[in-house]
């Protein structure tokens, strides 16, 4: 019952979409601080083999989900599963979004500050310190409110005029050219003066701390840079054609999100070491970090400027994903109520966003189980939510979904064989869950082994 005028017009137009879905703060913003305080490479590659066994497996699992039914993240559960109360994964997923994305669009209000800053020239930091110049912003409640409520409306404003015209136009040019921009702020970064300490610790691992609690993060990191878990892929790939292979669509979209982590790391780390900085600075760290290295490059705050106008850009096609998911169930069945729908959701987003946009300025003295507001939100969902969707994710697809439906949909339009298809439904069916399991029960303290845990 797919409608045919909601359909992806090009299979690069589903790509792109998917990847601008992908590719936004988890690899650019998130990583960096994570693995910065959770060991750097040793983080780093346990982040890579976990999106590309389970991260891999799981997107297409929810790419096969929403293709077969044609159906959004609750409707998808009902229709391979009907009668069963099943749907409540599409429910989970939904309130996950709501409270990422309500965090999410903090930071996306951080880079909306930095560029208006960065073309008003106002990007120069007291004392030359780039680390007073966060504080002293995200002490300033009306500039993240604002800042907050700018990129909300300018999520809903696209979100609000349908799938195609609003997502897929833009993202074929923009997202390219941040891959550009990254590679030469990558080398300028690598050439500063004591870049060495840093490329080192981005790639040269030390497992002497590893924790249960690394591999939790690696696995919530995951998750987030590839949109899991939270059925953000069953939603975007109900819109895809029968014809396309989604092999290959996936494929394309982990070669690119882990490329911009890889480049992502390789632009901070060095210029964190080479500039002095720690790399436990934790969420503001490339808001301090990043400022400093344009400011080492020939017409810095212009390229400044153009980097956070990109960044902005795949920050919101991510946000795009995250509120189509959320409007979605209520505008497939009646599409006339897309701006409404849209506009409501928005608001709710903004709103619970406010505490997490306060927590790093009047709020920071509000903590909750140790930890300010923000950090215990992105906590929840990533550590949390995202690998218990996950979790129900690979229970459900392989196991309510016929063998043969499942093998036409992975095979479809690739010349892949059966022997792919085993090996996707045995990681799918077992190893997956398991693997999940396994970290939540070292993390709460159950297996005993790897190291301190919380
Ligand atoms: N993947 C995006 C990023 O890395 C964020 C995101 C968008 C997301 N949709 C999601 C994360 C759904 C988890 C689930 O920036």
């Amino acid at each position: 019952m797919t409608n045919q005028s909601e359909q992806w017009t090009s299979k690069i137009g589903f790509i792109l979409a998917a990847a601008g879905s992908a590719i936004g703060l988890g690899a650019v913003w998130k990583l960096p601080y994570v693995a910065g305080t959770n060991g750097g490479a040793a983080f780093f590659l346990i982040f890579i083999l976990l999106t590309l066994t389970l991260g891999v497996s799981l997107l297409l699992a929810e790419f096969i989900l929403g293709r077969s039914t044609g159906k959004d993240a609750i409707q998808a559960y009902k229709t391979a599963a009907p009668g069963t109360p099943w749907y409540f994964v599409g429910l989970l997923g939904i309130a996950a979004s709501f409270l990422l994305l309500s965090f999410y669009s903090v930071v996306g209000g951080w880079i909306v500050i930095y560029f208006v800053r960065s073309i008003t020239g106002q990007l120069s930091p007291p004392d030359g310190n780039f680390e007073l110049l966060f504080e002293s912003i995200t002490a300033n409640p009306l500039e993240v409110g604002l800042a907050h409520l700018a990129f909300m409306v300018m999520a809903v404003l696209v979100v609000q005029t349908g799938i195609q015209k609003g997502i897929e136009r833009a993202s074929k040019w923009l997202m390219p050219a941040l891959f550009i921009l990254f590679i030469i702020i990558v080398i300028r970064s690598v050439t500063l003066d004591g870049a060495m300490e840093g490329v080192a610790f981005f790639l040269q691992p030390d497992f002497s701390e590893v924790t249960g609690e690394t591999f939790l993060f690696a696995l919530g990191q995951a998750f987030f840079a590839l949109s899991l878990g939270v059925s953000v892929m069953v939603t975007y790939s109900s819109y895809v054609p029968k014809r396309e292979s989604l092999t290959r669509s996936a494929g394309s979209i982990v070669g690119l999100s882990l490329f911009i982590a890889l480049l992502s790391g390789l632009a901070i780390f060095p210029a964190v070491f080479a500039l002095g900085f720690e790399p436990s600075e934790g969420p503001p760290l490339i808001f301090i970090v990043l400022p400093a290295v344009f400011n080492e490059l020939a017409f810095g705050t212009f390229f400044f400027a153009l980097f956070a106008a990109l960044l902005l850009f795949a920050t919101l096609t991510s946000a795009f994903s995250l509120l189509e998911i959320l409007i979605a169930p209520f505008t497939k069945k009646d599409p006339s109520k897309r701006k409404k729908v849209a506009w409501t959701s928005g608001l709710l987003v903004y709103l619970m966003g406010i505490p997490s946009a306060l927590s790093f300025g009047i709020l920071s003295d509000w903590l909750i189980f140790g930890d300010i507001f923000f950090n215990q939100m992105d906590y929840l969902v990533s550590n949390i939510l995202l690998p218990l969707g996950a979790l129900l994710i690979s229970l459900f697809v392989p196991w309510k979904i016929s063998k043969s439906v499942l093998r036409d949909e992975l095979l479809q339009g690739s010349n892949l064989g059966s022997g792919f298809f085993s090996t996707w439904l045995f990681m799918l069916r077992f190893v997956t869950p398991l693997a999940i399991i396994i970290v939540f029960l070292y993390v709460l303290g159950w297996l005993p082994g790897i190291g301190p845990t919380i």
